[in-house]
């Protein structure tokens, strides 16, 4: 009687050793697999000091406000959505999340000079805006940039 018990505690022991084994298997082809479709962040992205301190010549008055705004629908809203957020349509296509306009962090640590250095040079998915629009168009999308995160505290 004693004998068979031992046959069967090691039997149980044997199974519960291929569980586990067969477990972690499982779980470690699912966590390859998941870090296949979420690539990892990007590095941050710096603009150089230069670029950063860079004084806005372009007021924020109701006419280049609206004129960006035009110039954001056109053109930024497909990545980074209707408010800013960074969830337009297109965002799921790419693999690089696009910026979060209303990230009061985004607001606080990046210059004007950075956003407009950032819009024209571009960095992967994001594309370089220098050819595309004037140093005025960039500099009023800064502008509106500044407003879509003060209307998202709203
Ligand atoms: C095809 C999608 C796409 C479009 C269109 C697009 N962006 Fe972006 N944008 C991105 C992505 C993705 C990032 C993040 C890039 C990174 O961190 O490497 C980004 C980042 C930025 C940043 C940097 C924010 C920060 O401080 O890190 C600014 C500024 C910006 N975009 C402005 C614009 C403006 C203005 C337009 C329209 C003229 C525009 N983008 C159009 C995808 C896009």
């Amino acid at each position: 009687m004693i004998g068979f018990d031992k046959r069967d505690s090691f039997w149980l022991a044997r199974s519960l050793g291929v569980c586990v084994a067969l477990g972690m298997c499982i779980l470690g082809i699912g966590r390859a697999a998941a870090q296949d479709v979420a690539a990892p962040p990007p590095p941050p992205w710096v603009a150089p000091d230069d670029a950063k301190k860079v004084k806005n010549p372009v007021p924020a008055t109701q006419e280049t406000l609206a004129a960006a705004e035009m110039l954001f629908q056109d053109n930024c809203v497909l990545c980074h959505g209707e408010k800013g957020m960074g969830d337009g349509p297109g965002a799921k296509t790419i693999k690089v999340k696009p910026a979060n306009f209303t990230d009061p962090k985004l607001q606080a640590t990046e210059t004007d000079g950075g956003l407009f250095w950032k819009m024209s040079n571009g960095r992967g998915p994001m594309p370089a805006w220098k050819d595309e629009l004037s140093d005025k168009e960039r500099w009023e999308l800064v502008n509106y940039i500044r407003k879509l995160g003060k209307d998202a505290k709203k």
